[in-house]
């Protein structure tokens, strides 16, 4: 968004200087109360042009964790705050009231001090501009400072990302190009790589191709330098559990031929904008990048590979709705809190980690108590694919670090096929730590399943022939429940894989209470040759929700196109909430 300017003369301005009169007429002696309305009004008019939002009583965490609430935040679409503001009486003294509000942690990156009479801008922890509210010209100054905070380190990331967006085709077959020779004339490549292809079909799939593990090196590859440098991250493919087995093969293909910078070549340029873009950057403006570049990466390159439409980041509002319908129903049904004892809570399908970090807020923010178990032993995610998982890790890992000041590995994250998991046999998973992750997960008792599980057949891996994947143990259960009990002729469609999410889901509960809640296509609601997991799905929980977001062109060809859908696809979607209550959770 470009910079705005406000005009001393602005139709916002006008109307606070003739408020804020207005109320002094009225009042004897005026309060910050009476007056800081007019201030509001102000800000939510200008807020608007920049998208921003004015919540009062903005409730966040000042030094030592202490609860703080500034009169004011500004936030994003995200919901993440861009500027604060804090009002006084013209009484008080207004720098006194500031050295309080600093020694208590008040957050000083964007924030406003006003007493009516005078406002004080703080940037970057320091005071940056004062002036007296009724000097127009100044005040309309320090109003647009207030709104342009860090506009042009974004603009800059925004352009450098963009670009970068648009090359990630090319860059990704320049990369495929030099691991295509390597293949050709490099022996300890060749070597390397094939121990490693072996490890794969082992531990992730049978089926896997050459091109699925090229494809995964070149996402490594991609992604790696991205999370070490823009993120500060400097020891991520040391310390990442997957990350550290793929750098011993890239090594192999680096060494011999080429060096590692050969290798990036005409990478580095892009790479440099973007890191120089992003120093000035806070987290959450460089989360929105990885996220694109995820989404970029599988709509632009990886079109086939990954099906165009599988591959995207859950909206937030639908992340929110869920996490909060869980919320609800965990309080109203089985009187407990997110994050408590006997809540274990896995995302199986987990792309960027979004529904983790959303559980993490929201936990921390109404659960302090438990807040350190529920992260270290009562959440889990899997991710199937490596730029996701290694985003996952990277997203999840930061929450948890802005949330506590501490940094400590997220060990719920599994790289795994979660399909894979409904196996009694005991596997390997890639290497030795993500196998210990994953036999953690299949001894804990959970029960909370959330998450937006793939939806079309062949949706995670083109490459990986997953459109004929088998899953002995799901498929067979599909066969004896689901298809057995359906009147239908062609059962196709219980082939799709959100349909064996759902089966894997419900029998991963096991017999305990519980909670699944999907956002997945909802042809299962009222087609034809889903009669029998209707049957079942009644049978196995109780109540169950189902909010219809729509968009099934098939059923009304009027919204044809993609632009009618959550995730600008064809086929309907909805969420859905399913409670099974036979008991209380079990502590
Ligand atoms: C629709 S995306 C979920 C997006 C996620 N909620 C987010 O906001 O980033 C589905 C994700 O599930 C992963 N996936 C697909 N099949 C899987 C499987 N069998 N096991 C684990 N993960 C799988 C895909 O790689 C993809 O990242």
């Amino acid at each position: 968004m470009p910079p705005i300017t406000i005009q001393p003369n602005d139709r916002h301005l006008t109307k606070y200087y003739s408020a804020i009169k207005e109320l002094r007429d009225a009042q004897v002696k005026p309060t910050e109360g009476n007056m800081r309305r007019a201030f509001g009004a102000l800000l939510t008019g200008l807020g608007r042009r920049r998208k921003l939002t004015l919540i009062d009583e903005y409730a966040t965490q000042g030094k030592g964790r202490r609860h703080i609430r500034p009169d004011g935040a500004l936030v994003d679409e995200w919901k993440r705050p861009f500027a604060f503001w804090e009002a006084k009486d013209s009484s008080d003294n207004l720098y006194a009231e500031i050295e309080n509000k600093k020694s208590v942690g008040y957050p000083l990156d964007n924030i406003i001090f006003e007493d009516t009479v005078t406002a004080v801008l703080y940037q970057d922890g320091l005071e940056a501009r004062r002036t007296y509210i009724r000097e127009k010209k100044n005040f309309a100054a320090l109003l647009t400072q207030y709104f342009n905070y860090k506009e042009q380190a974004r603009q800059s990331f925004n352009e450098a990302v963009q670009s970068y967006g648009e090359q990630i085709r090319d860059i990704a077959t320049q990369l495929k190009a030099k691991i295509d020779a390597a293949h050709q004339d490099n022996p300890e490549f060749q070597r390397q790589f094939d121990e490693f292809m072996e490890l794969c079909r082992r531990s992730l799939n049978p089926n896997i191709s050459m091109e699925a593990v090229d494809e995964m090196l070149i996402q490594h590859l991609m992604t790696e330098r991205i999370i070490r440098r823009v993120f500060d991250v400097a020891h991520f493919t040391q310390t990442n559990v997957i990350a550290a087995k793929i750098e011993e093969v890239i090594r192999a293909l680096t060494s011999a031929y080429f060096s590692r910078a050969d290798f990036m070549g005409g990478l580095r340029h892009f790479h440099q904008a973007i890191e120089d873009a992003a120093e000035d950057l806070d987290f959450s403006d460089k989360q929105t990048f990885i996220n694109s570049v995820y989404e970029r990466f599988f709509q632009g390159y990886s079109v086939d590979i990954a099906d165009t439409h599988g591959i995207v980041y859950t909206p937030q509002e639908i992340v929110d709705f869920m996490c909060a319908a869980v919320e609800e129903a965990l309080e109203s049904e089985f009187g407990k809190k997110l994050g408590d004892e006997g809540v274990v809570i896995i995302d199986p399908a987990t792309g960027t980690g979004n529904f983790v970090v959303n559980l993490l807020r929201r936990a921390h923010e109404r659960n302090l108590r438990e807040f350190e178990d529920f992260y270290k032993k009562r959440l889990f995610a899997n991710e199937v694919m490596l730029m996701p998982y290694y985003i996952a890790s990277l997203n999840i890992e930061r929450e948890y670090y802005e949330l506590t000041g501490r940094a400590a590995p997220f060990e719920g994250l599994c790289f795994v096929d979660t399909l894979d998991l409904a196996r009694e046999r005991q596997m390997t998973f890639l290497t030795e730590a993500n196998t210990e992750r994953v036999e953690r997960q299949k001894k804990a008792d959970i029960n909370v399943i959330i998450g937006n599980p793939p939806y079309n057949v062949g949706q995670v891996n083109e490459n990986d022939n997953n459109k004929n994947r088998k899953y002995d143990v799901i498929d067979q259960r599909i066969r004896e429940t689901y298809a057995k009990d359906s009147k239908a002729t062609n059962k196709n469609a219980l082939s799709d894989v959100y349909v064996k999410f759902w089966r894997w889901a419900t029998d991963r509960l096991g017999d305990r209470p519980g909670i699944v809640c999907f956002v997945s296509n909802n042809s299962f609601v009222d087609q034809y040759a889903f009669d029998g997991m209707r049957k079942h799905l009644m049978q196995d929980f109780d109540q169950i929700y189902h909010l219809d977001l729509h968009g099934n062109v098939r059923q009304n060809p009027k919204i044809s196109g993609t632009t009618h859908n959550v995730f600008g696809i064809q086929v309907g979607v909805g969420v859905t909430l399913a409670i099974r209550n036979l008991t209380t959770l079990n502590d």
